[in-house]
């Protein structure tokens, strides 16, 4: 990415900073972004930026270069540089738990040095991360080579990953990933994560208790689902094959040992990590265990190396080169300038059809934050609403309103060049479907043009006044399109990161703590103080609101237990 002035200016503060963007989106045609590529041929490569064969292109935005100025100018007041070097020096950047953020000492060589500083001392991050992915490898090729064995000595056949949240979601999408499609997984994965039952049956449905190995993801180990859900899983065991075989079928990966211990599972399968992890960034840690199970632990690794490779060059890459900084900054433009509150993510790559589900809790969990670290309110929006299904599933459901709705929703295009199937012609139509999207938004369609079209059609001009309006697409409608060569674990970790850095990014400019989840809190308190009262026995004065109550009531009435 070039730009045509290089030179970076600090605002007064941030305030300044994002009354300067939007001041700059209210200049005439500020929003608009054909204007842009009329004035100037290079755009789409001025503003397309690489690292090795991974390519954003934000030309389709309406950042020209003084705006881009301008973000780099706010990057400068947030003091990005800074902070990235606290990130990465293992400072406590989540602020509000006293805890660094060091989830790159994961898939950091174990030599790296990176420390995580800790209120009296630090962690060697990357050595101890490296420590426990020795016994992890260990571990998973003693399974593969059918040394480790159920309980009656089959075979383990099938992988149960238990956990909610981060505990789940990141696992899910890389073995996803990287299974779908293949029919060469090593064990089958399987997931559960919700409390309700329905999601047990389903899970284990057709499964054999004998055959398969059960992993209880969760870092605290105190959330509920996730105990639930383990506490059946084990019941299940038990039933098919005697309590003694608990310790055969049972892996516990988390920070909390001594709830491990408790709950039963021998210290020698419990694989465990550090608070300085975030749950939304542990599928690197032990949590993602499941994947190389899956997948074969030489994958795995590939799959940090990518995301190492990452880190890297978030770290050190200029900000004009810097994929992180790049997407994030647009993603200020679009939340703060253009005042977009949603993000939509279409990877047009069946394999990744869960990676929105992981980035909403990425984004969401990570910047859906109203106070800024002093704890004054921020006076600025943060977090955008994310949403996203693959494409092109995507443009036969909700693409009609970001084509044609009153508001303006971003778009982050996902494709890999080349498939790992034998029909090139459907991943040619994948690509030209993508592509096309990304035009048509850009683009849209005018009322003359339609109309033109329509009475070269030999339509009648009564017709043509009717419908015409209903046919116009407005345009000028941003995304941003990232490319690579092919989806594999190594594209794939490195995908991942990218967005966990854009985040970080994002965070630090709004001056949040992209790093705490306050906000889950609440509403876990609130259900454990209400379980209690949906029992047939329960006491009836319940303490709510009138709505609340009412609910109870209405709950054990229609069960037939009140
Ligand atoms: O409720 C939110 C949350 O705390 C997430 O941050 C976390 O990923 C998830 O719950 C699961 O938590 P745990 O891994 O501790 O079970």
């Amino acid at each position: 990415m070039s730009m045509t002035h290089t030179e970076i200016a600090p605002f007064a503060d941030r305030q300044a900073g994002f009354s300067h963007l939007r001041a700059l989106a209210d200049r005439m045609d500020g929003r608009r972004i054909t204007p842009l590529f009329a004035a100037d041929p290079a755009r789409a490569a001025r503003f397309t930026a690489r690292f090795d064969d991974l390519s954003l292109d934000v030309s389709k935005s309406s950042i020209d270069d003084v705006a881009l100025q301008a973000l780099f100018g706010l990057a400068a007041t947030a003091g990005l540089d800074d902070f990235r070097r606290r990130l990465f020096a293992g400072e406590p950047v989540n602020t509000t738990e006293h805890r660094a953020a060091m989830h790159m000492a994961l898939r950091a060589p174990e030599d790296s040095g990176l420390q995580a500083i800790l209120p009296h001392g630090s962690d060697d991050a990357a050595a101890m991360a490296g420590d426990e992915r020795a016994r992890m490898r260990r571990f998973v090729v003693a399974v593969h080579d059918r040394h480790i064995r159920g309980f009656t000595g089959q075979v383990f056949t099938d992988v149960l990953s238990i956990g909610i949240g981060g505990s789940d979601l990141g696992p899910r999408v890389a073995t996803e990933a990287l299974t779908i499609g293949r029919s060469d997984a090593k064990l089958t994965p399987h997931f559960l994560s919700n409390v309700d039952g329905h999601a047990f049956l389903e899970a284990t449905r057709g499964l054999d208790p004998a055959r398969t190995l059960v992993l209880v993801a969760s870092k605290t180990f105190t959330t509920q689902e996730t105990a639930m859900n383990a506490a059946a899983a084990r019941a299940w065991i038990v039933a098919a094959l005697g309590e003694q075989a608990v310790a055969s079928h049972f892996v516990a990966l988390s920070t909390n040992v001594k709830a491990v211990a408790a709950f039963g599972i021998n210290p020698d399968r419990v694989f465990a990590f550090q608070d300085w992890v975030g749950g939304r960034y542990s599928l690197w840690s032990p949590v993602g265990l499941v994947i190389p199970l899956a997948v074969g632990w030489e994958k795995f690794q590939q799959m940090l190396d990518g995301a190492w490779s990452m880190d890297c060059h978030f770290r050190d890459a200029p900000w004009q080169q810097n994929l992180p900084v790049l997407l994030g900054l647009t993603g200020i433009w679009h939340t703060n300038a253009l005042g977009c509150a949603t993000q939509c993510i279409l990877a047009y790559d069946e394999r990744l059809r869960r990676l929105p589900a992981h980035l909403q809790q990425l984004e969401m969990e990570s910047n859906g934050k109203h106070v800024m670290l002093s704890g004054a309110p921020t006076g600025w929006d943060t977090g955008p609403i994310l949403f996203g299904e693959p494409g092109t599933n995507a443009q036969h459901s909700f693409m009609q309103l970001v084509h044609q709705g009153t508001r303006t929703v971003p778009v982050d295009f996902i494709l890999a060049a080349n498939a790992d199937h034998d029909r090139p012609d459907a991943h040619r139509a994948l690509a030209a479907n993508a592509f096309a999207q990304a035009e048509a938004l850009m683009h849209g369609r005018s009322e003359a043009t339609i109309r033109a079209d329509m009475a070269a059609r030999g339509i009648a001009a009564p017709e043509i006044d009717a419908i015409a309006p209903h046919r116009v697409a407005p345009g000028e409608r941003p995304s941003n399109t990232i490319m690579f060569t092919r989806l594999d674990p190594f594209s794939l970790g490195r995908l991942i990161a990218l967005y966990e850095h854009k985040v970080a990014v994002q965070g630090c400019l709004w001056g949040i703590d992209s790093f705490d989840q306050w906000g889950v809190e609440l509403g876990k308190q609130l259900a454990s103080g209400i379980l209690p009262e949906l029992t047939p026995d329960a006491a009836k004065d319940h303490r709510h609101d009138a709505s609340t109550n009412a609910l109870i009531e209405r709950f054990l009435s229609l069960r037939g237990e009140s």
